[in-house]
């Protein structure tokens, strides 16, 4: 059975089917609609060290966790120990987390100019020393996420993997694509293999995992402990589903009709006014309800309308009239 719990320090995840995190999308609005199907965890969008020690309003809002989602991990990007040390104190003391990730994959210009997210792959030893220190100053499990190298002619991850193991970090999570592939290319399963035969922490694969089939390879070829998975959340949600009755050999049936599709999505909609404002709850939804759509026939003409909505009814208008066209 693929399927199984994985202890990160002294927190257990009930399953290994782990929601990667995601900038601009990973919020508790997003959180909330998948709280439900129950993954292992949630990690979520990057959060900047110097965002929480300036007391960025935007910033302390991201280190909000929702009661029922736990477990929570909630990710940490920067460089220095002098900012990052005490950002995870107050992630570990201020906030209710579970566990704290550090960022050592973000491949975006912004991130990698201020020597944070993955260009710490081109630092193995200061990232060691960051790593260690922040371990050593916060009780809560301290966890990794990286990729398999700055680029193809520079790839290390088993040996960085090794030193973030020594540092005392509880797992990692590896996206198996270089820096420069960034979303793109094929994903270096050989590389996690060895990445999970290096190490003894668990580990998590992650990269391009679509569907059970996907998932599944990703268990198989590399042997890791559980799978991340980003991008295909947002089109599919019920694959976390889909893929943990897989590893656990249970029966799953996927019966959702499109009219059933958007009927879970309003739902989750009015969860979101419940717990953020109406206003953001929009301009969240009109995100969310065009990544839903993706592959729907005359999905570009029902984005342009999601992408403009003001409100609930308009919404519920939309999906009226596109599934009352889609009958005809
Ligand atoms: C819109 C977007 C935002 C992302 N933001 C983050 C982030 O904040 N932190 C991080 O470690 N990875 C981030 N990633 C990378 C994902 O966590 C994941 O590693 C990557 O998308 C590959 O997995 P997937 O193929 O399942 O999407 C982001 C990816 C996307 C598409």
């Amino acid at each position: 059975m693929l399927g199984k719990q994985i202890k990160v320090g002294n927190v257990i995840l009930d399953n290994n089917v782990i929601i990667a995190p995601m900038a601009g999308v990973s919020d508790i609005s997003f959180r909330s609609m998948l709280i439900d199907f129950k993954p292992g965890l949630m990690v979520s969008e990057m959060i900047s060290d110097k965002g929480i020690l300036y007391k960025n309003e935007r910033t302390l809002e991201m280190c909000k966790t929702l009661e029922h989602e736990h477990p929570i991990s909630l990710q940490l990007f920067g460089r220095d120990l002098e900012t990052m040390i005490p950002a995870a104190k107050f992630l570990d003391k201020e906030t209710d987390c579970d566990i704290i990730d550090i960022n050592m994959g973000c491949p975006v210009a912004k991130v990698v100019s201020t020597n944070g997210g993955s260009s710490l792959l081109k630092e193995p030893e200061h990232a060691y020393e960051l790593v260690k220190a922040i371990v050593e100053a916060v009780d809560k499990p301290v966890t990794v996420k990286m990729r398999v190298g700055w680029d193809s002619t520079s790839i290390n991850a088993v040996e960085f993997a090794k030193l973030m193991e020594k540092s005392g970090a509880k797992m990692i999570a590896i996206h198996g694509r270089t820096r420069s592939q960034k979303y793109k290319g094929d994903i270096y399963y050989d590389v996690i293999r060895d990445v999970k035969n290096a190490v003894s922490i668990p580990v998590l694969g992650n990269g391009d995992i679509t569907d059970i089939a996907s998932a599944r390879h990703m268990m198989e070829t590399t042997g890791v402990d559980g799978v991340m998975i980003g991008r295909a959340i947002l089109n599919n949600p019920w694959l976390i589903e889909e893929v943990k009755a897989d590893f656990f050999e249970k029966e799953y049936a996927m019966t959702m009709t499109n009219e059933d599709r958007f009927k879970w999505l309003r739902s989750r909609f009015i969860k979101m006014i419940e717990i953020t404002e109406e206003s953001h709850a929009v301009k969240k939804m009109r995100g969310f309800s065009t990544w839903f759509i993706a592959g729907l026939p005359d999905s570009k003409a029902l984005k342009s309308r999601f992408i403009r909505m003001n409100s609930v009814a308009e919404f519920d208008r939309i999906v009226e009239e596109y599934l009352e066209e889609r009958n005809v």
